[in-house]
């Protein structure tokens, strides 16, 4: 199923398009299935409806860990990177990782965990998380990690939208020199919690917690209370495999729903063909299992291919910002999918973080999460891949599962900051505001897909209602994607950001509603408004204009009362980057928020701020100028 030429690529593209159930059922091949379909897919955008691979019957565990075992089972499977350079670093063999996750899988059998039930993981990055992973779907439970940033009432919040009866987490864990309480963290989204019935708590740290007899128990003792076998469940290709929550522009995550059978097929043929993983290669995704990348192409996409794959727990910059490229020397890393953010932020300390590193190692580069700038491009380009290793720019999202437009590796061509053209199967299509597709070529538009592939969510947790609304009612027959993109002349995509109100902060999204909702829980403030900015390493901050009028003692405090406030209610990752307190907010006659304009002032750019006359208070406007200049 890897594409080896550009011929081959235009040929698979157009046979996707003419024929995508044929195309389709011959990718599927390449998998394991315990029973075949009887229908590749049936599909409506309307309602929506999707089905893939209909009748089929699988484990995706069998395909990421049984069928290695009997060629490749002693191949390493996950190579662990500690946060500590000077702790060893620890190889998982494929038959250690599928011992360790039918283990693991007992365990949480053994607490009542079963078919359909959802687990809530909350864990540092370490190979149990992984292992935790596997293990929900060996048996058929559902998995709703977490990403560690988040705060215990996000935590609550996401537990019960979906019900989780049982979550895995781990004392603490490591960030650079910090140390993170996610026990502590825990236990306070738990007092909210009904439905969770049993925590599992891991070793790491190994710093005090607390535990609470009935419910919480421990990995490393229950492990030796199970054996190591536990036949997989045999789960139909549309069930459930795991929900993911993450922001779109209300109020409120969205938990997106992932099914069995497709995305297993796509999260293994893009990363087979995208990164052109060969075999006995090293892949190095520095992600977080907590987002989607690392779900995709840290887990399920590399096991689905049998492929070695490194899990970093630290940090880029600890303890020196040479670090990627020390483990890159270390485990002679042949591919490095990072982000943007990690790229802008290496580049910054100059070249000398990068002196006497042997980096001949690298054949392919990625970058995901949001648009790479041309300058961070080059130097991708020229300091890690020394001009020889391609820079597949992956454009895709929680909700697409898999790769969408990108390069594929050493196959079709690159071009910075352009994520290029889209992977087999994938039919990108350019509107205007009014859903009219745009043709041709030197055209910008917002990005939509007009045909389903398999890698696609299927609805959101409880709501499908909701999927329905913010997918698939803004255009007629169309999956929008919230990007804006440029179709240059050569027909190559840009992704140009999000054209809702979504933020991408190095990398992670974030809705405006919600950090404006955090905002306006701290107590004192009226109201409040936020917009990104563009930012040297982040791609975008966070600018919020607030209104409190009676302040509880300096500005400067309050700012920090404010950030202490969305820490808990969301997480350190939403803290503002800039707070401007403002008498007013510039309003429309019937009071919608003016974000335009504020935008264009976060920017500094208040040169022309467009038509202001039908503010309902124009004045607004200069006064929240002149604050800006206190900033
Ligand atoms: O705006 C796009 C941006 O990230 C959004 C998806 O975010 P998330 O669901 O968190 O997934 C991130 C990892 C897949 C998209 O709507 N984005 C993602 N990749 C790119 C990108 N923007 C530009 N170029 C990319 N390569």
């Amino acid at each position: 199923m890897q594409i080896t030429s550009f011929k081959q690529y235009e040929e698979d593209y157009k046979k996707s398009v003419e024929n995508p159930e044929q195309f389709w059922g011959e990718v599927a091949q390449n998998f394991q299935w315990r029973k075949p379909w009887f229908k590749v897919l049936s599909w409506n955008f309307n309602e929506p409806n999707i089905k893939w691979f209909e009748g089929a019957k699988l484990n995706i565990t069998e395909n990421c860990l049984d069928r290695h075992l009997a060629t490749n089972g002693d191949k390493p499977a996950i190579i662990w990177e500690p946060n500590n350079p000077e702790e060893e670093s620890v190889t998982y063999t494929y038959k250690m990782l599928h011992e360790r996750v039918c283990r693991f899988a007992n365990v949480l059998k053994r607490n009542g965990a079963k078919k359909g039930d959802r687990i809530c993981i909350y864990m540092p990055m370490v190979p149990e998380l992984a292992i935790a992973v596997l293990a929900c779907a060996r048996i058929g439970a559902v998995h709703s990690v977490i990403f560690g940033g988040f705060s215990a009432k996000s935590i609550a919040d996401r537990i019960n939208d979906s019900q989780c009866k049982v979550v895995i987490t781990a004392d603490g864990s490591y960030r650079g020199n910090k140390q993170i309480p996610l026990k502590d963290v825990i236990d306070d989204a738990l007092i909210g919690c009904p439905t969770v019935e049993k925590c599992i708590v891991l070793t790491h740290i190994r710093t005090p917690v607390s535990m609470l007899k009935g419910r919480d128990v421990w990995w490393e003792d229950e492990v030796k209370h199970v054996n190591d076998t536990c036949e997989a469940e045999e789960m139909d290709a549309e069930d459930m495999l795991f929900i993911l929550y993450t922001s779109g522009s209300t109020g409120k995550p969205k938990g997106v729903v992932h099914t069995c059978g497709g995305y297993m097929v796509y999260a293994g043929y893009t990363f087979s063909n995208v990164f052109n993983y060969k075999p006995g290669e090293v892949y190095f995704c520095t992600a977080d299992i907590g987002w989607i990348t690392g779900h995709s192409y840290i887990v399920y996409g590399p096991l689905s291919q049998g492929a070695t794959s490194v899990l970093f727990e630290g940090i880029p910059t600890y303890p020196t910002p040479s670090r990627f490229w020390d483990i890159i020397e270390k485990h002679k890393v042949n591919t490095l999918y990072t982000a943007p953010t990690a790229i802008r932020s290496l580049m910054s300390y100059g070249d000398e973080p990068l002196n006497g590193k042997d980096l001949s190692s690298i054949r392919v580069l990625g970058s995901v999460g949001e648009p790479i700038n041309e300058e961070a491009w080059h130097w991708f380009d020229e300091k890690i891949g020394h001009g020889k290793a391609p820079i597949v720019d992956t454009w895709w999202q929680t909700e697409t599962g898999g790769i969408m437009i990108s390069p594929i590796a050493t196959v079709t061509p690159t071009k910075p900051s352009f994520a290029t053209l889209p992977l087999p199967g994938i039919q990108p299509i350019l509107v205007d505001e009014n859903g009219n597709e745009i043709e041709g070529n030197g055209v910008m538009g917002n990005l939509c897909i007009k045909f389903p592939w398999p890698g696609m969510l299927r609805t959101t947790y409880g709501d499908h209602e909701r999927c329905k609304q913010t997918y698939f009612s803004t255009y007629e027959n169309l999956y929008f994607t919230g990007d804006g993109c440029l179709r240059d002349e050569d027909g190559y995509y840009r992704i140009t950001g999000r054209v809702d109100d979504v933020l991408n902060v190095s990398g992670h999204r974030i809705g405006t509603a919600e950090v404006e909702n955090a905002i306006n829980m701290h107590a004192g403030v009226v109201e409040s408004a936020v917009v990104g900015y563009p930012h040297d390493v982040k791609g975008q901050g966070i600018y919020a204009f607030v209104i409190y009028p009676e302040m509880h003692g300096e500005a400067e405090l309050s700012k920090k009362d404010i950030l202490q406030t969305v820490t808990r209610v969301i997480g350190a990752i939403a803290k503002p980057d800039k707070i401007l307190f403002v008498s007013g907010l510039p309003k429309t006659r019937s009071g919608k928020i003016m974000r335009r304009i504020l935008r264009k002032i976060a920017e500094g750019d208040t040169t022309n701020l467009g038509d202001t006359s039908t503010l309902l208070d124009p004045g607004v406007v200069e006064e929240i100028i002149a604050a800006t200049k206190t900033l």
